[in-house]
């Protein structure tokens, strides 16, 4: 069979429980998601806000209400407004390399507090913008904030949960982010019929900050942390304190042999590249480069510019971002309770051939409706189906390729390689992010309807690629992922024999 496996591992289980002060570490990861999430969301309603778009980018305004009458397709079409959407991710991607070293020195809190701090500044500097210097600069800072914050997050909460609870963990972040764009969506609701709305839109992002900021000082640093910079006793109180436990001497003994393997890593850039890890260093690069060429962000950032263009008015536009905004976050509770249940690929597969439909449907409506020249709008009947799929394409992605696209990556590095899988995860995702928001404006300029297509093509391919080459990694404990790779049609030829024990050998070559 081409990706599924049956993999029979002897996996460990230490001793503790989930204690309250682990529920803590969720808790502020989830306000690491709701910043990352509210940058998203917050965007896409403040550059349709007519006020905003009058003080700070007046030809786009002009453009727009000039083009009334010709080609839809064009009329956004500026690189300054796609320049202060997209700045942020670039600024994410640059703090991410950062971030890494001030995480392995200094440990996991100072990141996370640096990230809340640099999301601070942003936000006011936004709020309190006088021009578009300020929005662009106050933009970079919470660029910082995210890569910062997500850089540190991921690998804290990895740290601290008990591997029962990693893969729920896991996806309670991306939950947090979707929440974070329903919120930011709501807020720009509210917000839009105000004169001065958007300052409160883009200064709101203070909120979580501050909250954030003051979270990361209140927690403990991991074991790991401890352990990677000498402190072994406060080390072994603390993960007796994470596991509610005194019985932690075999997880403790491993975090120890954990960690002195990995300091022998001379270069963990380097290490990563190994033939052995092949596997891991395609899918922490494709996953997330996928994951962006879905289009989600299309969605996210550009729907009520998107809706707008469709001819839906400017508050039925925020409304229907509200609506995608909701599907988001209902969605990914269904990812929530089918991942450890039916696996990551059905959960791949259904996503990707979902998508594939509705972006068929779109393109389709809107080539038909509005052609090559732009010209045309879509009465109500006609716009309440395009939002329908609109909506069953964002419920595909959330249960599929959203949450996935974090945890699997995060799931099938050990720890010689976690810091820079994760590290080219994070920015192989920041940059296309970057990308599609900076060009996204300017393709639907010049692919038209076929922009639909074009995302279509890219969700075929990921689609087939997930099909053959991923594995099911679904209940394999993390250290034990060897056997996966080894007992694969594909990858089990970059797989040494020493990485598996003697035993599991001589059983695959028995007929
Ligand atoms: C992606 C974001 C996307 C969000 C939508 C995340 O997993 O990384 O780019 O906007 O999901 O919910």
């Amino acid at each position: 069979m081409a990706g599924g496996a049956h993999i029979e591992t002897g996996g460990r289980h230490y001793e503790g429980e989930v204690t309250a002060f682990v529920l803590i570490t969720c808790f502020v990861a989830a306000m690491g998601g709701l910043l990352f999430g509210y940058d998203l969301g917050i965007t896409g309603g403040v550059t349709s806000m007519e006020p905003f778009l009058v003080k700070f980018f007046p030809t786009v305004y002009k453009q727009m209400l000039d083009d009334s009458s010709t080609n839809q397709y064009c009329k956004f079409d500026n690189q300054l407004l796609t320049l202060f959407t997209s700045s942020l991710y670039l600024a994410a991607l640059i703090a991410s390399f950062f971030a890494a070293t001030t995480t392995r020195l200094f440990g996991r809190k100072p990141s996370m507090f640096l990230g809340g701090l640099f999301f601070l500044i942003g936000a006011l500097l936004n709020g309190f913008a006088i021009n578009v210097e300020m929005l662009i600069i106050g933009r970079i800072f919470l660029g910082f904030g995210v890569g910062y914050y997500n850089q540190s997050v991921p690998i804290y909460l990895s740290e601290m949960a008990p591997a029962k609870i990693r893969g729920a963990l896991n996806i309670g972040f991306q939950m947090m982010i979707t929440l974070g764009i329903l919120g930011a969506n709501l807020i720009n609701y509210a917000t839009s019929r105000h004169k001065n709305g958007w300052r409160v839109s883009l200064g709101l992002g203070a909120v979580p900050a501050i909250l954030l900021c003051v979270g990361s000082l209140c927690l403990e640093e991991t074991p790991n942390s401890l352990i990677e910079r000498g402190q072994h006793v406060k080390a072994k109180t603390m993960l007796q304190k994470v596991r509610g436990t005194n019985n932690v001497d075999e997880e403790y003994q491993d975090l120890v042999d954990a960690s002195e393997a990995a300091s022998k890593v001379e270069n963990p850039w380097k290490n990563i590249t190994r033939r052995r890890y092949r596997p891991q260093l395609t899918f922490c690069s494709l996953i997330p480069f996928f994951q962006q060429l879905t289009g989600i962000n299309v969605i996210m950032f550009y729907a009520p510019v998107l809706f707008t263009i469709l001819g839906f008015g400017n508050d039925a536009s925020l409304m229907s971002a509200v609506i995608t905004g909701g599907v988001n976050v209902l969605a990914t509770f269904v990812s929530v309770f089918c991942v450890d249940k039916f696996g990551r690929r059905i959960l791949f597969l259904e996503g990707g051939i979902q998508m594939l439909v509705c972006q068929i449907v779109v393109g389709v409506m809107i080539g038909l409706k509005f052609g090559l020249n732009g010209q045309g709008s879509f009465n109500k009947g006609e716009a309440d189906i395009l939002l329908v799929f609109i909506c069953l394409y964002v419920a595909a992605f959330a249960w599929s390729w959203g949450p996935l696209g974090w945890l699997v990556p995060s799931e099938i590095c050990s720890l010689e390689i976690r810091a820079a899988g994760q590290a080219i995860n994070v920015a192989v995702n920041m940059f296309f992010t970057f990308g599609i928001g900076q060009i996204f404006l300017s393709l639907l300029c010049h692919l038209k309807f076929g922009l639909f297509f074009f995302f279509g093509a890219w969700v075929l391919v990921m689609t087939i690629f997930i099909a053959f080459l991923l594995p099911e990694t679904k209940n394999v404990p993390v250290e034990e992922m060897n056997y996966v790779w080894k007992s694969h049609w594909f990858w089990n030829k970059y797989i040494p024999d020493d990485a598996v024990p003697p035993a599991y050998n001589s059983s695959k070559a028995a007929p």
